[in-house]
């Protein structure tokens, strides 16, 4: 039984790590809930008891085995290698960490091993949009040797937190009428106005997610990083526009795969049916995989102008694959492993 924290237990990822501790019965001795100084004071319920959100900035951490964070890039900055000083792991969600050479990136599917070899107590939890792809990808690298990827991705708002998710819900609260204008003759509608997103999401789509550093944006950078880092290819060609779309939760990605062997369409469908952590769907929607722990993979081509290629739909729920479920997986291989004690 450990003593685990979560720190950003107030927001979004925050509440799916929650539910999902309870959902896998992880052994818990002691669960501590912190946050801002916003949100320090309140009480979330946990498993049929009150727990008091502390803040995390004031607190003491000593006790603590395993702290999940997801309380974004600064304060992970500061406080992760804080609560790691103490003697807890920590598992992060943010961005902080995730380049540093001496911290793994860890997606239990495809690199696990790493959690044997490291000495590292802080240990990262990559990008939810890379997470999502690296999980068919490792399959079929295995069978064909991957060389290059080229990607586009449909990202969720609730990609970039609570106040993605209240931006497009408010957008979607414009009068009906003046939406049917939009639909049937394209013209100007007054959405309520932009602060998340760089446009009006509802009724759009915006290929800039992140910020922009030269023609690349941040998203992009970091899909291209750390699918080399989590799959252990440096050379790798990663090329990919990252776009947002008016989907709540839910990460889609369009993947061009290109192998130095020819892939073979049936034998990579049978391969991605049978992997851990993937479901094979000719279809597949965000709709349909929002709150389930698989990444769904379908559209699978191969493409008769570049027979060493294959297109592949893959789509993955944001919150729980693409950030909750993978922390607390190496949350559970960091116990397996006699690392918690
Ligand atoms: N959303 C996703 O799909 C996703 C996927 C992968 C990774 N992540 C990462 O997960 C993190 C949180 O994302 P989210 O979507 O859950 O965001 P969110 O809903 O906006 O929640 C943010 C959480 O962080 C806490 N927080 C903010 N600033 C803090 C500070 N200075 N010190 C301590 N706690 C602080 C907030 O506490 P208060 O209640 O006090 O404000 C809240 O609990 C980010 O680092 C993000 O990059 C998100």
């Amino acid at each position: 039984m450990y003593s685990v924290g979560v720190f950003g237990a107030t927001g979004q990822v925050g509440g799916v790590i929650r539910s999902i501790l309870v959902e896998r019965a992880f052994p818990i001795s002691q669960i501590r809930f912190f946050a801002s100084s916003r949100s320090a004071g309140t009480k979330i319920e946990f498993n049929g008891e009150d727990v008091l959100v502390e803040d995390a900035h004031y607190a003491d951490f000593s006790g603590l085995d395993v702290s999940i964070f997801s309380a974004g890039g600064s304060a992970s900055k500061v406080l992760a290698p804080r609560v790691a000083e103490s003697g807890s792991y920590v598992i992060d969600n943010s961005p902080a960490w995730r380049m540093d050479s001496g911290v793994p990136l860890v997606v239990p599917e495809v690199n696990g091993y790493l959690l044997a070899e490291t000495t590292s107590k802080i240990i990262a939890n990559p990008n939810c949009t890379t997470m999502v792809a690296t999980v068919p990808l490792k399959t079929l690298h295995d069978l064909y040797g991957l060389k290059r990827i080229i990607a586009s991705t449909y990202q969720a708002v609730s990609g970039a937190g609570r106040l993605g998710v209240d931006e497009l819900q408010r957008q979607l609260s414009t009068r009906s009428d003046e939406l049917s204008a939009l639909t049937f003759s394209g013209q100007a509608v007054e959405f309520p106005p932009h602060h998340v997103f760089p446009g009006t999401i509802s009724g759009n789509v915006i290929p800039h997610a992140g910020s922009f550093v030269d023609h690349d944006t941040t998203e992009e950078i970091k899909f291209v990083q750390e699918s080399r880092k989590i799959l252990d290819l440096d050379d790798l060609g990663v090329f990919v526009t990252c776009v947002r779309v008016p989907v709540f939760t839910g990460h889609s990605i369009s993947i061009v795969a290109e192998f130095d062997e020819t892939p073979d369409h049936d034998e990579a469908i049978e391969a991605l049916g049978v992997t851990p952590g993937v479901r094979y769907d000719p279809v597949p929607t965000p709709l349909q995989c929002a709150g389930r722990d698989e990444v769904f993979v379908g559209r699978v081509r191969i493409d008769p102008s570049a027979p060493r290629s294959l297109a592949l739909f893959v789509v993955g729920d944001n919150l729980r694959k693409g950030a909750a479920l993978n922390a607390v997986q190496i949350a559970e291989e960091l116990a397996t492993l006699g690392r918690l004690s």
